[in-house]
């Protein structure tokens, strides 16, 4: 691999012990995967934030870190809410190591808003062919496929050495030949909202870490291709698909069809529905907002809770920035007694491991909440999930 004579510098540690490690990992990548330089990043997002998942030897090793990040870093969801994390009863002393685990990555100048949709908020713009380090696999997807951005599946630590050296090596799918679909993907029926997981969870699992370009009737709306990245990265490890006539390479790189061609039946998006663990147990918490809920989303959950009580346990996942910018559906959901979570997930956050039964609107959160929370999965739209969590309680108004 290719290193200017500042790169080697780096490399021989003259610019220090941080960045020497950072440049090391990058390197060792980027010959693993023939990488012919480094190439300079817009921005980073950096997973290997809750407690829960990187426990005292990933605090251990962020702390040890020194220096600033080179680009606009943010950080992935935590183990709790930052700034209320009682209201998931979560421990004090989990609290304390995950405080310090934030304030690690803040004293190297990375933004401390956890979300796993950096790609909403303000000052965090990413456009069409960015080169970025992105480690959280939904917003990696939704950066590649959705935005037409560049990104390969960085983890934690990566992702923060090249946050702290501004660059990343140049392989996957920041080269365009990578990038080109390989497995066609055909579903005939129509498509809502939920489906999109449903589609995401079921693609993921027949093509594992392939490019596939769907063929859909209809026009998803930017939430649903979102659902259906994060599903498809977690049942499988998809960092990159299009959709035809749709998304920005499928438009612009004129594709050729890929000689495989799988369809997609409705039946199949119905077991998804359908589908009990082993316990056929019913659900004792309701979670919506995985990836974080977007601002159309936190409306829906506001209109379909206006004016009823949650008669179970119900969390909504949002940013904390989206949280602030819209308070009146924050509170038409808060008055119904469901709480709006920041800086943490159903998945990342030890408090869903206290439920034996968990109901999502989420692909991505059906797959990963039996293995990370040791609780079954049940799998419904944003409606489903609200009749659930109110016991059928009839609609009261909606929002202008
Ligand atoms: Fe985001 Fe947590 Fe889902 S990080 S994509 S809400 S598992």
């Amino acid at each position: 691999m290719y290193l200017t004579k500042e790169e080697e510098e780096i490399m021989n540690g003259e610019a220090g012990e941080t960045l020497r490690q950072a440049i090391e990992i990058l390197v060792a990548l980027g010959d693993i995967y023939g990488a012919d330089r480094l190439i300079p990043i817009k921005s980073a997002q950096i997973a290997g934030v809750s407690y829960k998942t990187i426990g005292d030897a990933g605090l251990e090793w962020i702390s040890d870190l020194e220096g600033q990040v080179k680009v606009p870093a943010i950080l992935n969801p935590a183990g709790m809410d930052l700034e209320d994390w009682e209201k998931l009863r979560i421990s004090t002393e989990f609290a304390e190591k995950q405080k310090a685990i934030v304030q690690a990555y803040k004293k190297l100048g990375i933004r401390c808003e956890c979300t796993c949709t950096p790609y909403t908020l303000e000052g965090f713009f990413v456009g069409y062919g960015d080169h970025l380090a992105w480690s959280e696999s939904s917003a990696i997807s939704y950066a590649n496929s959705v935005i037409g951005a560049r990104t390969n599946r960085e983890g934690g630590p990566s992702a923060l050495s090249a946050a702290l050296l501004g660059k990343t090596a140049n392989y996957g799918l920041h080269l365009e030949e990578n990038r080109v679909p390989e497995v066609s993907i055909s579903v005939e029926s129509p498509l809502k909202e939920s489906d999109y997981g449903a589609l995401g969870y079921v693609a993921g699992k027949l093509i594992g870490s392939k490019v596939p370009i769907f063929q859909l009737k209809g026009k998803p709306k930017a939430d649903e291709l979102k659902a259906l990245g994060a599903a498809m990265a977690a049942s499988g490890a998809v960092a990159l698909y299009h959709v035809k006539g749709i998304t920005p390479d499928a438009c612009r790189m004129n594709f050729e069809d890929p000689e495989e061609n799988i369809v997609i039946e409705r039946s199949q998006l119905d077991e998804v529905y359908e589908s009990r663990g082993k316990g056929g147990k019913e659900p004792e918490l309701i979670t919506i907002g995985c990836p974080h809920c977007s601002a159309s989303e936190l409306k829906k959950a506001a209109e379909l809770l206006k004016g009823k009580t949650v008669s179970k346990e119900t969390w909504i996942f949002t940013s904390r920035e989206l949280r602030k910018r819209y308070p009146e559906y924050i509170k038409a959901i808060e008055e119904s007694g469901a709480k709006v979570v920041c800086d943490t997930c159903m998945v990342v956050s030890p408090a869903t491991n206290r439920y034996s039964c968990v109901m999502v609107n989420s692909g991505k959160a059906f797959a990963y909440v039996p293995g990370m929370c040791g609780a079954e999965s049940v799998y419904g739209d944003m409606e489903a999930c609200i009749e659930k969590a109110t016991d059928g309680e009839k609609k009261a108004g909606g929002f202008h």
